[in-house]
């Protein structure tokens, strides 16, 4: 079943309007949530980042967010869901074709479920990244629908062998295409701050407050191209990638080219953290 504003339809009955502003200007945002084992992880920071970007955009959701967060439980049971995710977008509608807002049109909201595995043997053995410019607008902390740069950029880095794109603005590593990028230097997890350059990952909260507990150093500071490719390990963090490690940028390799010891205490613990949410739902 599709959600689509606030009913439940099959597949074959969701349609969009060719006028739909998500459609011709990428009006609209949208949000990934992991489920595992029937469980969606981080459902409400999911839902409070949604609210944010809607209000950074001027954008009245069809209804309120506690009653689509029903809704979206509803939608994971409605399909049995048991690992994948749930992605949701929220547009500014259908109307004739103009740049501003338009004065009658209603939001459409739609989500889907789709079946994901975990990515497990990457999460093993680690994945190759390639670095290229940022070319994406300056307010990246809104989950906006306009992804050209990142598709870009992810792209770029697939035809050159990469999983995984890491973006420069000049000489400062801002994020990944999909993801956020944590490089260990000198003992000390840094990320670049969540501002207007970078989604804040609802991964990247995670793993900070991980590192938290495990009393690993951590700094929401920005590192340099050349602070990142010298690091002793690096990782990406995103809702389908979890805790991602890089072992190899542009062919050179990250500290000796494997995973490294607190890259695997972090997956261990945010291993914990997902049996824990998969739990409470069996
Ligand atoms: N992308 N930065 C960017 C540019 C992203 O697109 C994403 C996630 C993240 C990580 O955010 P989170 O931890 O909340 O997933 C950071 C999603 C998964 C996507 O577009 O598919």
């Amino acid at each position: 079943m599709i959600l689509v504003n606030d009913r439940f339809v099959e597949r074959t009955e969701a349609t969009v309007d060719i006028e739909d502003r998500g459609y011709q200007f990428g009006d609209g945002v949208y949000e990934v949530i992991r489920v595992y084992g029937g469980a969606p992880f981080l459902l409400d920071e999911h839902m409070a980042r949604l609210a944010r970007s809607l209000r950074e955009i001027r954008l009245e959701p069809p209804y309120g967010i506690d009653e689509l967060t029903d809704k979206i439980r509803r939608l994971i049971t409605l399909n049995a869901l048991g690992d994948g995710i749930v992605y949701l977008q929220i547009t500014r509608g259908a109307s004739p074709r103009t740049h501003g807002f338009p004065k009658n049109a209603h939001s459409v909201l739609t989500a889907y479920t789709q079946t994901l595995d975990r990515p497990l043997q990457a999460l093993q053995e680690g994945i190759r990244a390639h670095l290229t410019e940022d070319i994406r607008w300056l307010r990246c902390d809104i989950k906006s629908l306009n992804l050209l740069g990142s598709v870009l950029a992810k792209q770029e880095a697939l035809d050159k062998g990469c999983a995984e794109a890491i973006l420069h603005r000049g000489k400062t590593v801002t994020e990944g295409s999909a993801s956020n990028v944590f490089a260990l230097i000198g003992g000390v997890w840094f990320t670049h701050p969540a501002n207007h350059l970078i989604l804040d990952g609802i991964t990247r909260r995670s793993v900070l407050r991980i590192m938290q507990e495990l009393d690993m150093p951590a700094k929401e500071e920005a590192v340099t191209v050349e602070q990142l490719l010298a690091a002793e390990e690096l990782i990406v963090t995103s809702t389908t990638q979890e805790v991602m490690p890089v072992v190899a940028v542009d062919g050179r390799p990250i500290g000796d080219g494997s995973v490294g010891p607190w890259t695997r205490r972090l997956q261990e613990a945010f291993e914990a953290a997902i049996r824990e949410t998969a739990n409470r739902s069996s």
